[in-house]
């Protein structure tokens, strides 16, 4: 097993459980919930994962989605609220301790496994 940084900042789960015995979020319209959060997520360039799941225990009032890290739960959520949503996952996401780690932001990592010195800017101990 090797740990490795997190792709995403956050997952949103959306509840898609279909079940025909008593009532459960995909009768309510979950699968293009789903569909139309993730395309706007994407649309907003968010470094969020939007995942399709089964039952998240909260079917009794709509769609269910839970967004990880921040632990929200949420019920009776409708294509109306996304605008909403991407509020929430906006505000949230500064609140967000997990830096999703590119190049960019890895590259003294990388020097320092390279043991490559780089050179500072303004640095008053030599001439660079
Ligand atoms: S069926 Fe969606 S939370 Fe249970």
């Amino acid at each position: 097993m090797q740990e490795i940084s997190p792709f995403f900042n956050k997952l949103v789960l959306v509840c898609v459980n279909d079940r025909t015995e008593k009532s459960s979020c995909a009768h309510f319209g979950s699968e293009a919930f789903a569909d139309a959060l993730k395309q706007q997520v994407r649309e907003a360039g968010l470094p969020i994962k939007v995942i399709k799941t089964s039952c998240l225990g909260a079917c009794h009032q709509g769609i269910s989605m839970v967004i990880m890290r921040s632990n929200k739960w949420f019920t009776n959520t409708r294509e109306g609220d996304i605008p909403r949503i991407l509020e929430i996952l906006q505000s949230t996401e500064q609140d967000s301790k997990t830096e999703i780690k590119t190049f960019e932001n890895r590259i003294d990592e990388i020097f320092d496994e390279l043991e490559i010195t780089t050179p500072k800017k303004n640095c008053k101990n030599c001439n660079c």
